[in-house]
């Protein structure tokens, strides 16, 4: 008997999100951030998550993060289950597991601590000595193109410095997983170009899963994936893929639609506007296709008037 390559078998998913809901509760009102949202990625993958104000990238940033728990659905990261954790088991999945950057640069670090000391503070919170928290705090910052600021208190870098920084905070206890809500929201352009080149780079060199939420216009050129984000639940994606014709080596990027387990995808409003659908569409099987079309007048007529 012949048991397939392991490179043939699909490692699974390393983070897995299916069904996902988040209901916030304040007094009497229930505000639903998440609402049955499905997302898979692969372990070591660089990608990006992008979507209106309000969609709902925070709150699946948090949950992923251990900092926010889901009301229902599935959620698991590196096998960890994120709805049935503990308290405990929590404290050490967000120490371990998980690396996180604040949009906020004045958020990510101690305003009185030189860039060394704010990359050495989770090293000693998790018991490494002095001597060796020094020497990986200043080979990440190095890592990240600032071997040259150790001493500098956060005031006396830029906004893209800082950031960079705080990657290297994030990174200090080596977790495989790096959660950034979008890091470069107050950066000039060469700021989060900078950033953004700094993740690929983090990302290639240590194998660290990477999901950035952001409004970058150009994101798609810099990450291997991007989803959307609509009112709670993914609905497209835009995926990078090499093209090769013999002469020239480009990107392209395949746009889908995300169709969920129960067959829902979504269709983007302003298709539904030019199209006149309101409540009610036909589906047409075609050749190798399916047609969405609105309903006729007659159809409706003849409905409204029985
Ligand atoms: N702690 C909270 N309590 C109540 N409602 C919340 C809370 N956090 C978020 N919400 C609501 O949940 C929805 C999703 O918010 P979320 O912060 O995830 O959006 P977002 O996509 O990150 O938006 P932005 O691009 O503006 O940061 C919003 O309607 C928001 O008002
Ligand atoms: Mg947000």
């Amino acid at each position: 008997m012949t048991y397939p390559a392991a490179a043939n078998i699909p490692e699974p998913p390393y983070i897995l999100c299916e069904d996902l809901f988040k209901i916030y509760k304040i007094a009497n009102l229930e505000v639903v951030a998440l609402r049955g949202l499905d997302l898979k990625v692969r372990r070591r993958e660089l990608m990006a998550i992008v979507g209106a104000s309000g969609s709902g990238k925070s709150t699946l940033l948090n949950i992923l993060a251990g900092l926010d728990q889901p009301s229902a659905g599935r959620a698991f990261v590196g096998g960890r289950d994120l709805l049935t954790m503990s308290a405990a088991e929590m404290v050490e999945y967000r120490r371990r597991q998980v690396g996180f950057v604040w949009q906020q640069t004045g958020r990510n670090l101690i305003p009185y601590l030189d860039a060394l000391q704010n990359v050495e503070v989770p090293l000693i919170l998790d018991g490494v000595s002095k001597r060796q928290a020094h020497d990986r705090a200043t080979e990440l910052l190095h890592a990240v193109g600032l071997g040259e600021r150790l001493n500098h208190l956060p005031n006396q870098m830029s906004g893209g410095e800082q950031q960079r920084v705080s990657i290297a905070v994030a990174l200090a206890n080596d977790p495989p997983l790096l959660l950034a809500d979008e890091p470069t929201g107050e950066l000039d352009s060469i700021g989060a170009s900078r950033v953004f080149e700094l993740f690929g780079d983090l990302n290639r060199r240590f194998g660290v899963t990477i999901v950035i939420v952001t409004h970058d216009p150009d994101i798609a050129a810099r990450v291997d994936r991007v989803v959307a984000i609509r009112d709670g639940r993914t609905s497209t994606e835009i995926f990078r893929r090499v093209h090769d014709d013999g002469n020239t080596t480009e990107f392209v990027h395949d746009e889908y639609v995300l169709v969920d387990a129960a067959g829902r995808l979504q269709i983007p409003r302003s298709y539904l506007e030019r199209l006149n659908i309101h409540d009610r569409a036909k589906l047409l099987m075609g050749e190798g296709r399916v047609e969405v079309l609105p309903e006729t007048a007659a159809a409706r007529h003849d409905r409204e008037s029985r």
